[in-house]
């Protein structure tokens, strides 16, 4: 590949001529925004230990008075990108917030997509657009764009989970901004027994929904049920895996980031395959190894990390009697609506 011109080549008048008439000689810079091959990531392989960060957690819990925190998070960031602007990946953000009994997180919404993924405590719920979602371990609320949600806790213990939003990237596009709102009134109904059952939708009087996110929470139990029956029926299946999906439509249950689920057999190593997009890796149950290029991450139930994109990683689970369950959250759906999807083996 040949040389190309440096900015420093250039007669330093040249350059200033051109900056006070706010111009840039594409040349010196082309290499480093179109790099050959294979993509420049600021994303760094990454891992927070649950352990680690909830001790001062709780800490904050008594430093900072919920109404002072409105959300009481503790945000994972990625030092590759710099820590003050709180991402985990080009388009992901990551956070471990707390709520503590009693507390009201009051209604607001926004343009970027959340979801919540419960990591410990009971008693917690989230509402959203009216529905009333119970927060326990392993369930993964949605509070997609636009939608209203606020948060309580009637339980006696702490209540933590992690959120993962496509932030980064909604603020990079200048569409960042939250309202608040009144306290919502609560409807019955819930989503998740709506579609308790795969393969059979609500229709009534032949009529389907045409919500946006029809289903809001999806319980744990019922997708962990879910990958042990998949497992079960497929004994040769390496990766035993499921999304999370918008139930009427069969896409991505959000827009932007993707959200699977996935079962490690004991003892199992899962090579994943080389993709574009970014991935969050959070383990639910058990303990896992993951090989990230060339870095190896123990995580414990409860830790989580990140995995740049176009890079190849596997995954071990540490227990040889057990399964281990993980979460993942990707870029997926964002980079093929962009097309610049890729799987590179
Ligand atoms: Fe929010």
């Amino acid at each position: 590949m040949n040389e190309l011109g440096r900015l420093e080549d250039l007669p330093a008048d040249y350059v200033e001529a051109l900056r006070k008439l706010n111009l840039v000689p594409l040349w010196p810079s082309l290499r480093a925004v179109l790099p050959p091959g294979v993509p420049t990531r600021r994303t760094r392989a990454t891992a927070w230990s649950y352990g680690t960060l909830r001790p001062l957690l709780l800490k904050a819990g008594e430093l900072t008075p919920i109404e002072k925190a409105e959300r009481r998070v503790l945000v994972l960031a990625n030092p590759g990108h710099g820590l003050e602007k709180m991402q985990a990946s080009a388009a992901i953000y990551l956070g471990m917030q707390l709520l503590l009994p009693g507390e009201w997180a009051p209604s607001h919404r926004h343009t970027p997509n959340a979801v919540r993924m419960i990591v410990e405590g009971e008693g917690a719920y989230t509402t959203v657009d009216g529905e009333k979602c119970p927060m326990s371990r392993g369930d993964l609320i949605l509070t997609p764009t636009g939608l209203w949600h606020e948060h309580g806790h009637d339980g006696d213990r702490p209540v933590v989970w992690l959120d993962v939003l496509d932030l980064p990237l909604v603020y990079y596009m200048e569409t960042s901004y939250h309202v608040n709102g009144a306290r919502q009134v609560v409807r019955p109904g819930h989503g998740e027994q709506a579609y308790a059952r795969a393969g059979v939708l609500p229709t009534p009087a032949f009529a389907r929904s045409s919500k946006a996110y029809p289903m809001l929470r999806y319980p744990w139990a019922d997708t962990r049920a879910a990958l042990e029956s998949l497992a079960a029926d497929q004994p040769g299946l390496d990766a035993v895996q499921v999304s999370y999906v918008n139930p009427e439509t069969g896409g991505d249950a959000e827009n932007i980031l993707g959200l699977h689920a996935l079962m490690l057999r004991p003892g199992q190593t899962l090579k994943l395959p080389v993709r574009s997009p970014a991935m969050v890796f959070h383990v639910i149950e058990g303990g896992i190894e993951a090989q990230i290029e060339d870095q190896r991450f123990t995580l414990a139930e409860a830790d989580t990390c990140c995995a740049p994109g176009y890079t190849a990683t596997s995954l071990h689970n540490r227990r040889a009697d057990k399964p281990s369950f993980v979460f993942i959250a990707d870029e997926a759906p964002l980079h093929k609506k962009l097309g610049v999807f890729e799987v590179r083996d």
